[in-house]
């Protein structure tokens, strides 16, 4: 970040007190950082302590006495080399996606053409929202680099999606975007997510804990940096991704059967959903009723589509598995490393607080065939995505 010059957006939320905590962990790290903000972001922080954070006069007014220029928002597009929009709101968003452009953020936004980085904040149900979904991804179609929020308690006193990222992981984020440059143009890249759901009778089934955030995490920021995404998903509530080709499906062999008929044309495969490992043997056609003795039910194996994709594999296609250990972590995952045939793995550890089902955090270990072994702390899934997708750049890079 040093010597970087940075332009901060802050726009109208909540969320806006964080930002000058942001500012400042910028400054901090030697970063030279001008603040614009709507007029109703000055509602939640105040002009004072921008300026004092950022040392710099704050932009919030297109007509105002203060800026140096006539057109303030054109000589500080062209002054800076990138820009962070945090908290971005549903309506600053609305109006990017939409070229409006009406107040010092709007007409910096448009007039700035490298690269920008939104962190979203707003309440679940406007998250949710079609219309903000719709401009979102306007934002990421277009190249600009999306900082998912998490999950968490919400100032509204709702729980759910819409809290914005820490300003630590924002920061972290950006750093690690610009350790390489990455560009995932022409890659096709496949990438299993979510459990698999196997029936046992009309209205039953068997399945996991798995929100399939990772999978959805990476094909987000995979599509983010160029890459032509296949994503193959168990049922999820989460909303679908702007992927090039989304295919739903339930049970592993309806996953088996995907990822074969995908597989040929793929540089690399990341497999990370959560397969059912037995199915039932007979899926009743009709409800099964209650009687009054025990019930079982018999369970065969379902096919291990990593480890059929890794005998199929072409030694100019990646393969990345994922594995979840409870006990002798790093011995069994290095184990399905080898049976599997994977370039990498990542190794997620139940013991570790904070990492593995439904969390928005994670804490992983990668193993490559070569036997590197590399620990890394907990992060946020965006962040973790991020770390796979470096690494996978590497291993690009290395088989030219
Ligand atoms: N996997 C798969 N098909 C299966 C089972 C697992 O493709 N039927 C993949 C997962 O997507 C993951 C990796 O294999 O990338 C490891 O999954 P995991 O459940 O940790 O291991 P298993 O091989 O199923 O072994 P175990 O459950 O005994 O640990």
């Amino acid at each position: 970040m040093k010597g970087k010059k940075i332009i901060i957006g802050i726009s109208g939320g909540i969320a806006a007190y964080k930002a000058a905590y942001l500012v400042r962990i910028l400054v901090k790290k030697g970063a030279e950082v001008k603040v614009v903000v709507t007029s109703n972001a000055l509602e939640f922080v105040t002009k004072v302590t921008l300026e004092t954070l950022s040392k710099n006069k704050i932009y919030d007014n297109v007509f105002g006495e203060n800026n140096d220029y006539s057109t303030e928002h054109i000589s500080l597009t062209d002054w800076a080399d990138i820009m962070i929009v945090a908290p971005a709101t549903a309506n600053i968003i609305g109006k990017f996606a939409n070229g409006i452009a009406d107040d010092a953020l709007s007409t910096t936004f448009m007039a700035f053409n490298k690269d920008v980085f939104v962190a979203p904040s707003m309440n679940t149900k406007m998250y949710n929202h079609y219309s903000f979904q719709h401009n979102l991804n306007v934002l990421r179609h277009n190249g600009v680099h999306i900082i998912e929020p998490a999950d968490g308690f919400l100032a509204c006193g709702y729980e759910g999606k819409g809290r914005m990222e820490e300003p630590e992981s924002i920061v972290n984020f950006i750093e690690n975007y610009y350790f390489s440059k990455l560009n995932f143009n022409n890659k096709k890249i496949l990438i299993t997510a979510g459990p698999t759901v196997e029936s046992i009778d009309p209205v039953r089934y068997i399945s996991n804990y798995s929100s399939g955030k990772m999978g959805y995490a990476l094909a987000n920021q995979l599509t983010q940096f160029g890459a032509d995404v296949t994503l193959i998903s168990g049922p999820t509530s989460l909303l679908k991704p702007d992927v090039t080709n989304f295919i739903s499906v339930k049970s592993a062999e309806d996953m088996h059967l995907a990822v074969i008929d995908n597989l040929k044309t793929q540089d690399v495969i990341i497999m990370s959903a959560a397969v059912a490992d037995y199915t039932p043997k007979i899926k009743a056609t009709n409800k099964i009723k209650k009687s009054d003795n025990s019930f079982s039910i018999e369970l065969v194996k379902t096919k291990d589509i990593l480890f059929e994709v890794g005998k199929k594999k072409t030694n100019k296609q990646l393969l990345v598995g994922f594995a979840l250990e409870t006990d002798n972590e790093i011995d069994n995952a290095k184990q399905k490393l080898d049976k599997k045939n994977l370039d990498f793995i990542v190794l997620n550890s139940l013991k570790d607080d904070g990492a593995g089902f439904g969390t928005d955090t994670n804490k992983v270990t990668f193993i490559s065939k070569d036997n590197k072994i590399e620990k890394f702390e907990l992060k946020s899934k965006s962040e973790v995505a991020l770390d796979i997708v470096n690494y996978i750049y590497k291993l690009i890079k290395k088989q030219k």
